[in-house]
């Protein structure tokens, strides 16, 4: 299995082939989280995901991250996209928003026709959470790269 073209932006930790190449997660500097739990899967975000971490690639946006997560507690008006480290909340986003939604994050912003005014307890707490989950991709990522490799 050939990783896949936009593996480098779409690092979730997962055990796939793209994982053998463990990117430095030091790069990124704005991170999209894309919930893919049961009720945005359903209502499209996998082809979210793919559209996002194509459209980051294509602009050559180096320092974006697009990582699916679970559920981001903003179930029924998905796919939901939240941002790190702005904590913006963006809801019902579709394939088509993605060129200018990561030209919009490559430049630390959210893309304001999907942007909704989330309550500030709630963007606290999901900042904290996706940071740890940062940090948490972090650890594994470099003790990944400390591991022996599986030889070919
Ligand atoms: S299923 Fe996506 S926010 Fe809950």
């Amino acid at each position: 299995m050939q990783p896949d073209e936009n593996a480098r932006h779409q690092y979730d930790g997962a055990a796939t082939a793209a994982e053998r190449t463990v990117p430095d997660l030091d790069q990124f500097t704005h991170w999209a989280f894309i919930c893919e739990a049961s009720d945005c899967r359903w209502r499209g975000s996998p082809a979210v995901r793919n559209a996002l971490a194509e459209a980051v690639q294509r602009q050559g946006g180096r320092r974006v991250a697009v990582v699916r997560t679970g559920c981001l507690s903003l179930c029924g008006a998905g796919p939901a996209v939240v941002t790190y480290p702005a904590g913006e909340v963006h809801l019902h986003v579709e394939p088509a928003d993605a060129p200018e939604m990561a030209a919009q994050l490559a430049g630390g912003s959210g893309l304001k026709r999907r942007l909704v005014r989330a309550p500030q307890w709630y963007r606290d707490a999901i900042v904290s959470r996706l940071g740890y989950m940062i940090e948490l991709l972090k650890r594994r990522a470099a003790a990944r790269g400390r591991a022996p490799q599986p030889s070919a």
